[in-house]
C-alpha cells in the first residue's frame, strides 16, 4: 500500500482541512459574517462525518484487531469526541446568533482537537495502519463513502441541507 493510500494520510489530511476551514472562520467571523457561517457549517458537518468515520469504522476495526476496548485509547478518544461536539454546539450557538464572541469556546475546543488529533496521528492512526491488511483498509474506504449522509449533515438539531 503506497504511502499516500494510507489511514494515516488520509485522516491526517482531513485534520489539516478540517484546521484550515476553522481558521477562515476564525479570521472572517468579524468582518463577514456571511462567509464566516458559511465556513464554520462546512467545518462542522466535515469534523462531524471525521468522527463517525472514526467511532464507526476505524475504531471498531482497531478494538476487533487488538482486543482492547473499554479503557483503552479508543475509550479515551471517543471521550474527547463527545468533548469536542460540546464545544462545537457552544460555538454555534454564538454564530446562529450572529455574535462574535465565541473566543473562549473556540481556544477550548483548538485546545482539545490539538492534543486529540497528536494523539490520533502519532500513535492511533500509525497502529490501525499496521494491524490492517491492504484489503481491510480498501474496506474502510469504501464503506466511509457509503455511510448515510444523516449520520452526520446534523446542524441546529435539524438535518442541515
Ligand atoms: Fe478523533
Ligand atoms: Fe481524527
Amino acid at each position: 500500500m503506497s504511502a499516500q493510500n494510507t489511514i494515516s494520510a488520509f485522516f491526517e489530511q482531513d485534520h489539516d482541512r478540517l484546521d484550515a476551514l476553522f481558521q477562515s472562520f476564525q479570521t472572517l467571523k468579524r468582518h463577514d459574517v456571511a462567509k464566516a457561517q458559511e465556513a464554520f457549517k462546512e467545518f462542522k458537518l466535515g469534523l462531524q462525518r471525521h468522527i463517525v468515520w472514526e467511532e464507526d469504522l476505524l475504531f471498531p476495526l482497531w478494538e476487533e484487531k487488538t482486543g482492547m476496548s473499554d479503557g483503552g485509547p479508543t475509550f479515551v478518544m471517543r471521550n474527547e469526541h463527545r468533548q469536542i461536539g460540546e464545544q462545537l454546539e457552544a460555538i454555534h450557538r454564538k454564530v446562529a446568533d450572529q455574535s462574535p464572541d465565541s473566543d473562549h469556546e473556540e481556544q477550548v475546543l483548538l485546545n482539545i482537537l490539538a492534543s486529540h488529533n497528536l494523539k490520533e496521528e502519532r500513535v492511533l492512526y500509525p497502529s490501525i495502519d499496521q494491524v490492517t491488511t491492504p484489503e481491510e483498509c480498501k474496506e474502510v474506504f469504501q464503506k466511509m463513502k457509503e455511510i448515510p449522509e444523516d449520520r452526520y449533515r446534523v446542524c441546529c438539531g435539524v438535518h442541515a441541507k
